[in-house]
Protein backbone atom coordinates (compact mmCIF):
# COMPACT_ATOMS: atom_id res chain seq x y z
CA UNK A 1 0.00 0.00 0.00
CA UNK A 2 1.40 3.82 -0.98
CA UNK A 3 0.43 6.38 0.91
CA UNK A 4 0.36 9.84 -0.46
CA UNK A 5 0.58 12.93 1.06
CA UNK A 6 -1.93 15.09 0.18
CA UNK A 7 0.10 18.06 -1.65
CA UNK A 8 0.33 21.38 0.35
CA UNK A 9 -0.58 23.72 -2.95
CA UNK A 10 -2.41 22.41 -5.93
CA UNK A 11 -2.48 23.97 -8.97
CA UNK A 12 -4.92 23.08 -11.68
CA UNK A 13 -5.35 24.57 -15.48
CA UNK A 14 -4.18 27.81 -13.79
CA UNK A 15 -4.16 30.79 -16.70
CA UNK A 16 -3.40 34.03 -17.06
CA UNK A 17 -4.00 36.98 -19.18
CA UNK A 18 -2.82 40.55 -19.57
CA UNK A 19 -5.53 41.95 -22.08
CA UNK A 20 -5.31 39.45 -24.72
CA UNK A 21 -1.73 38.12 -23.82
CA UNK A 22 -2.32 35.01 -22.44
CA UNK A 23 1.24 34.87 -19.70
CA UNK A 24 0.43 31.52 -18.30
CA UNK A 25 -1.35 28.55 -20.19
CA UNK A 26 -2.38 25.38 -18.30
CA UNK A 27 0.28 24.96 -15.53
CA UNK A 28 -0.48 21.81 -13.29
CA UNK A 29 1.20 21.22 -10.45
CA UNK A 30 1.24 19.71 -7.33
CA UNK A 31 3.38 20.94 -4.43
CA UNK A 32 4.23 18.63 -1.40
CA UNK A 33 4.28 19.91 2.38
CA UNK A 34 7.93 21.80 3.40
CA UNK A 35 9.30 20.86 0.17
CA UNK A 36 11.42 23.45 -2.34
CA UNK A 37 10.22 24.25 -5.53
CA UNK A 38 12.55 25.66 -8.25
CA UNK A 39 10.62 28.13 -10.78
CA UNK A 40 13.43 28.29 -13.92
CA UNK A 41 12.49 29.98 -17.70
CA UNK A 42 14.03 32.67 -19.53
CA UNK A 43 12.98 36.10 -18.99
CA UNK A 44 9.21 36.54 -19.82
CA UNK A 45 8.48 32.96 -19.35
CA UNK A 46 5.85 33.84 -17.21
CA UNK A 47 7.64 33.07 -13.35
CA UNK A 48 6.40 36.04 -12.04
CA UNK A 49 3.36 36.03 -13.38
CA UNK A 50 2.87 32.58 -11.64
CA UNK A 51 4.10 33.97 -8.34
CA UNK A 52 1.47 36.53 -8.82
CA UNK A 53 -1.46 34.14 -9.93
CA UNK A 54 -0.71 32.35 -6.59
CA UNK A 55 -0.60 35.20 -4.33
CA UNK A 56 -3.83 36.74 -6.09
CA UNK A 57 -2.30 40.23 -7.31
CA UNK A 58 -3.25 39.02 -10.88
CA UNK A 59 -6.44 37.20 -11.11
CA UNK A 60 -6.57 33.45 -13.16
CA UNK A 61 -8.46 33.40 -16.28
CA UNK A 62 -8.98 29.75 -16.10
CA UNK A 63 -7.95 27.63 -13.37
CA UNK A 64 -7.77 26.97 -9.85
CA UNK A 65 -5.38 26.21 -6.99
CA UNK A 66 -5.86 24.99 -3.34
CA UNK A 67 -3.39 25.47 -0.26
CA UNK A 68 -3.77 22.77 2.03
CA UNK A 69 -6.98 21.58 0.26
CA UNK A 70 -8.19 25.14 0.68
CA UNK A 71 -9.75 27.17 -2.74
CA UNK A 72 -7.86 30.29 -2.73
CA UNK A 73 -8.55 31.36 -6.35
CA UNK A 74 -10.57 34.61 -6.64
CA UNK A 75 -9.22 35.60 -3.43
CA UNK A 76 -8.06 38.53 -1.75
CA UNK A 77 -4.20 38.83 -1.78
CA UNK A 78 -4.34 39.67 1.90
CA UNK A 79 -6.88 37.13 2.48
CA UNK A 80 -4.16 34.08 0.59
CA UNK A 81 -1.91 35.95 2.58
CA UNK A 82 -3.82 34.75 6.08
CA UNK A 83 -4.25 31.71 4.49
CA UNK A 84 -0.57 30.64 4.83
CA UNK A 85 0.78 31.69 1.62
CA UNK A 86 3.09 34.84 1.31
CA UNK A 87 4.89 36.43 -1.75
CA UNK A 88 7.90 37.89 -1.74
CA UNK A 89 7.63 40.09 -4.96
CA UNK A 90 10.45 40.79 -7.45
CA UNK A 91 12.50 43.97 -6.16
CA UNK A 92 10.44 43.59 -2.78
CA UNK A 93 11.49 46.72 -0.11
CA UNK A 94 11.79 47.16 3.32
CA UNK A 95 10.33 50.34 4.57
CA UNK A 96 14.28 51.79 4.47
CA UNK A 97 13.55 54.76 7.07
CA UNK A 98 12.26 52.36 10.02
CA UNK A 99 14.19 50.14 11.96
CA UNK A 100 13.88 46.76 11.96
CA UNK A 101 11.87 45.95 14.83
CA UNK A 102 9.45 48.34 13.33
CA UNK A 103 10.00 46.65 9.87
CA UNK A 104 8.81 43.58 11.24
CA UNK A 105 6.50 44.83 13.65
CA UNK A 106 4.40 46.08 10.67
CA UNK A 107 4.30 42.86 9.12
CA UNK A 108 1.93 41.22 11.61
CA UNK A 109 -1.53 42.30 13.09
CA UNK A 110 -2.16 40.03 15.56
CA UNK A 111 -1.81 40.78 19.30
CA UNK A 112 0.80 41.65 21.66
CA UNK A 113 1.85 38.32 22.83
CA UNK A 114 1.74 36.65 19.46
CA UNK A 115 3.67 39.29 18.11
CA UNK A 116 6.07 39.19 20.87
CA UNK A 117 6.68 35.41 19.92
CA UNK A 118 6.66 35.61 15.93
CA UNK A 119 9.75 38.41 16.55
CA UNK A 120 10.97 35.71 18.77
CA UNK A 121 10.93 33.63 16.26
CA UNK A 122 12.30 35.71 13.88
CA UNK A 123 15.28 36.50 15.62
CA UNK A 124 15.95 32.91 16.53
CA UNK A 125 15.97 32.03 12.70
CA UNK A 126 17.98 35.47 11.75
CA UNK A 127 20.14 36.44 14.94
CA UNK A 128 21.77 39.23 12.99
CA UNK A 129 18.46 41.08 12.76
CA UNK A 130 17.99 40.87 16.36
CA UNK A 131 21.30 42.51 16.89
CA UNK A 132 20.48 45.14 14.82
CA UNK A 133 16.75 45.32 15.66
CA UNK A 134 17.15 49.35 16.33
CA UNK A 135 19.18 49.79 12.96
CA UNK A 136 17.28 51.64 10.08
CA UNK A 137 16.30 49.12 7.49
CA UNK A 138 17.58 51.05 4.57
CA UNK A 139 21.32 50.98 5.89
CA UNK A 140 21.54 46.68 6.22
CA UNK A 141 23.18 45.41 3.64
CA UNK A 142 21.91 44.17 0.64
CA UNK A 143 21.70 40.61 1.79
CA UNK A 144 20.61 41.38 4.94
CA UNK A 145 17.92 43.75 4.24
CA UNK A 146 16.52 40.14 2.00
CA UNK A 147 16.63 38.67 5.17
CA UNK A 148 14.83 41.05 6.83
CA UNK A 149 12.08 40.74 3.31
CA UNK A 150 12.02 37.53 4.21
CA UNK A 151 11.85 37.69 8.04
CA UNK A 152 8.85 40.20 7.40
CA UNK A 153 7.25 36.72 5.55
CA UNK A 154 8.10 34.80 8.31
CA UNK A 155 5.90 36.78 10.90
CA UNK A 156 3.04 35.23 9.77
CA UNK A 157 3.73 31.81 10.01
CA UNK A 158 3.35 30.75 6.53
CA UNK A 159 2.80 27.59 5.50
CA UNK A 160 4.32 28.42 1.94
CA UNK A 161 6.70 31.50 0.80
CA UNK A 162 7.21 32.38 -2.65
CA UNK A 163 10.27 34.51 -3.18
CA UNK A 164 10.78 35.73 -6.16
CA UNK A 165 14.48 36.49 -7.46
CA UNK A 166 15.53 36.80 -4.14
CA UNK A 167 18.93 37.26 -4.64
CA UNK A 168 18.70 39.49 -7.47
CA UNK A 169 21.51 42.21 -7.59
CA UNK A 170 23.45 40.59 -4.58
CA UNK A 171 27.16 39.66 -4.59
CA UNK A 172 28.05 35.96 -4.36
CA UNK A 173 28.93 36.52 -0.39
CA UNK A 174 24.94 37.62 0.17
CA UNK A 175 23.16 35.49 -2.62
CA UNK A 176 24.70 32.84 0.34
CA UNK A 177 23.11 34.62 3.20
CA UNK A 178 19.62 34.70 1.14
CA UNK A 179 20.16 30.97 0.31
CA UNK A 180 20.84 30.14 3.92
CA UNK A 181 17.77 32.27 5.07
CA UNK A 182 15.66 30.16 2.91
CA UNK A 183 17.79 26.85 4.55
CA UNK A 184 16.16 28.22 7.81
CA UNK A 185 12.92 29.35 6.55
CA UNK A 186 12.37 25.33 5.35
CA UNK A 187 13.91 24.34 8.79
CA UNK A 188 11.20 26.16 10.48
CA UNK A 189 8.70 23.83 7.95
CA UNK A 190 7.79 26.11 5.68
CA UNK A 191 7.53 25.10 1.92
CA UNK A 192 9.52 27.37 -0.79
CA UNK A 193 8.55 28.07 -4.42
CA UNK A 194 11.71 29.95 -5.69
CA UNK A 195 12.38 31.93 -8.57
CA UNK A 196 15.94 32.03 -9.39
CA UNK A 197 18.62 33.60 -11.50
CA UNK A 198 20.85 31.51 -10.68
CA UNK A 199 19.38 27.58 -11.65
CA UNK A 200 21.82 25.56 -10.37
CA UNK A 201 21.67 26.95 -6.86
CA UNK A 202 18.22 26.73 -7.20
CA UNK A 203 18.09 23.01 -8.05
CA UNK A 204 21.09 22.37 -5.54
CA UNK A 205 18.59 23.99 -2.85
CA UNK A 206 15.14 22.76 -4.27
CA UNK A 207 13.36 19.26 -4.63
CA UNK A 208 11.38 19.62 -7.32
CA UNK A 209 11.85 22.16 -10.74
CA UNK A 210 9.23 23.77 -13.20
CA UNK A 211 10.74 25.17 -16.00
CA UNK A 212 8.48 28.15 -17.50
CA UNK A 213 8.72 28.85 -21.10
CA UNK A 214 6.18 31.04 -23.10
CA UNK A 215 4.10 30.99 -20.05
CA UNK A 216 3.67 27.17 -20.32
CA UNK A 217 5.61 24.06 -18.55
CA UNK A 218 8.49 22.93 -20.41
CA UNK A 219 9.70 20.55 -18.21
CA UNK A 220 8.62 19.43 -14.57
CA UNK A 221 10.79 17.18 -12.61
CA UNK A 222 12.94 16.41 -9.73
CA UNK A 223 15.34 19.01 -9.17
CA UNK A 224 18.28 16.26 -9.38
CA UNK A 225 17.33 15.16 -12.44
CA UNK A 226 17.69 18.81 -13.76
CA UNK A 227 21.00 18.30 -15.23
CA UNK A 228 23.24 20.70 -16.91
CA UNK A 229 22.06 19.58 -20.77
CA UNK A 230 18.31 20.34 -19.54
CA UNK A 231 19.47 23.72 -17.95
CA UNK A 232 20.93 24.57 -21.56
CA UNK A 233 18.64 23.62 -23.52
CA UNK A 234 16.24 25.64 -21.18
CA UNK A 235 18.01 28.34 -19.90
CA UNK A 236 20.69 29.15 -22.72
CA UNK A 237 24.15 29.58 -21.43
CA UNK A 238 24.15 32.91 -20.14
CA UNK A 239 21.20 31.64 -17.29
CA UNK A 240 22.51 28.03 -16.55
CA UNK A 241 25.10 29.18 -14.25
N1 LIG B 1 1.17 43.93 -16.24
C1 LIG B 1 1.45 43.38 -17.43
N2 LIG B 1 0.79 43.74 -18.55
C2 LIG B 1 1.05 43.17 -19.74
N3 LIG B 1 1.96 42.19 -19.93
C3 LIG B 1 2.64 41.79 -18.86
C4 LIG B 1 2.43 42.36 -17.55
N4 LIG B 1 3.26 41.75 -16.68
C5 LIG B 1 3.97 40.85 -17.41
N5 LIG B 1 3.59 40.87 -18.71
C6 LIG B 1 4.13 40.02 -19.79
O1 LIG B 1 3.89 38.66 -19.43
C7 LIG B 1 5.00 37.84 -19.79
C8 LIG B 1 5.51 37.12 -18.57
O2 LIG B 1 6.08 38.08 -17.67
P1 LIG B 1 6.71 37.67 -16.27
O3 LIG B 1 7.01 38.93 -15.55
O4 LIG B 1 5.83 36.69 -15.62
O5 LIG B 1 8.06 36.96 -16.75
P2 LIG B 1 9.26 36.35 -15.90
O6 LIG B 1 9.39 34.92 -16.27
O7 LIG B 1 9.10 36.68 -14.48
O8 LIG B 1 10.51 37.13 -16.53
P3 LIG B 1 11.85 37.72 -15.83
O9 LIG B 1 12.80 36.57 -15.74
O10 LIG B 1 12.32 38.72 -16.84
O11 LIG B 1 11.49 38.33 -14.51
C9 LIG B 1 6.01 38.79 -20.42
O12 LIG B 1 5.88 38.69 -21.81
C10 LIG B 1 5.62 40.14 -19.90
O13 LIG B 1 5.96 41.16 -20.82
MG1 LIG C 1 10.15 37.85 -13.16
Amino acid sequence: MTVTTPPLLAVRDLTVRYGTAQALRDITFDLPPNSALAVLGPNGAGKSTLARALSGLVPAAAGSFTLDGRELTGLAPDAIRRAGLVHLPEGRGVFPTLTVLENLRMATACDRRGRQAALDRAFAIFPVLGERQRQAAGTLSGGEQQMLSLARALMVDPRLVIADELSLGLAPKMVDVVFESLRRARAAGVAVVMIEQFASRALDFADHCLVLRRGRIAWAGEARLAGPELLRRYLGEATAA
